[in-house]
């Protein structure tokens, strides 16, 4: 397994890869990996020749009193488990090269952008879709994974890449849970045992919920309705956002049928966990 750490040498190493013949598959994360980076890993060897993993913690979708300094990171570890998971370039750059000081060019998605995360973070995945457009452009990759966890990611990258007429095709992957049906992030390890604890109730509301919907109920409110009181009642979490949305256009729905899907962002202390599942699938 090769690390690159600079932009050009990763970007013609690359071209050369294509040049051969060799489909690129390629997984971006900002590192700190779990089992839910390591399934898209896992789907991404199946699907290239060359399977790239970028780990680079994007200054620019974290906003003003966010947690970019605190993320965590641990390289050499990242590297064992990517090597593990038969990753052949994990490419690691650092800031000064992806921002150098005289950047000015950014990447806007509008509407999808504007409800959920979009709303609580301004600025977020207009850091998001630079950082993936520039990293589609050093790496190259014919196909590019990403998680359902970032539901709204997903969508708006799924968007860029129509609008913007990119030759990759996009891969969306299930969420990985713990077992207790936490869903994985690398933020999880900020979370203190209590908050854990409370945290592990997003997931049991959301299986509520959906529980609900088969059983009849398809009045969205009342579903959030429901699923707010059960929140509003854990001792630490404060909700950012609970909403049931339609899976393309992401605009709230009244009625719940198969594109329904039911997003929350929960804060614990100063850790925003987000988790969704579609209600009727
Ligand atoms: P990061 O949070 O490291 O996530 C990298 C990829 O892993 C994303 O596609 C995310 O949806 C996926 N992922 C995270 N937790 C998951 C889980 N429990 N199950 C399945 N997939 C999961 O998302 C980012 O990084 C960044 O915004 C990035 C796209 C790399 C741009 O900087």
């Amino acid at each position: 397994m090769d690390i690159i750490n600079s932009v050009s040498e990763m970007q013609h190493r690359c071209l050369t890869e294509r040049q051969a013949g060799r489909t690129i598959s390629f997984v971006p994360t900002m590192g700190f990996l779990h089992q839910g980076h390591l399934s898209l890993l896992e789907e991404g060897r199946k699907r290239g020749d060359v399977l790239v993993l970028s780990i680079f913690v994007n200054p620019t979708q974290f906003g003003q009193g966010e947690d970019f300094e605190d993320y965590p990171r641990d390289l050499k570890q990242d590297c064992t488990y990517a090597e593990q998971a038969g990753v052949d370039i994990v490419f690691a750059p650092d800031a000064k090269q992806m921002y150098p000081s005289v950047y000015a060019t950014y990447v806007d998605v509008e509407r999808l952008t504007e409800s959920l995360c979009g709303a609580s973070r301004p600025g977020h995945f207009r850091g998001v879709c630079t950082v993936v457009n520039k990293l589609f452009n050093i790496v190259q990759p014919h196909v590019s994974l990403f998680g359902c966890k970032d539901f709204q990611q997903l969508a708006v990258i799924r968007q860029m890449v129509i609008d913007l007429n990119m030759p990759v095709e996009i891969v969306g992957m299930p969420i990985v849970r713990e077992a207790d049906g936490l869903a994985m992030s690398s933020r999880n390890v900020y979370l203190t045992p209590e908050q854990r604890q409370q945290g592990l109730s997003l997931s049991a509301v959301l299986r509520q919920s959906a529980a609900q919907a088969s059983g009849g109920e398809r009045n969205a409110q009342a579903l959030i309705d429901n699923a707010r009181q059960q929140i509003e009642a854990l001792p630490e979490a404060r909700i950012d956002y609970l909403k049931i949305c339609h899976q393309n256009s992401l605009q709230d729905v009244s009625e719940v049928d198969e594109n329904a899907v039911m997003l929350l962002a929960v804060f614990f202390g100063q850790t925003r966990l987000i988790d969704n599942l579609y209600l009727l699938q």
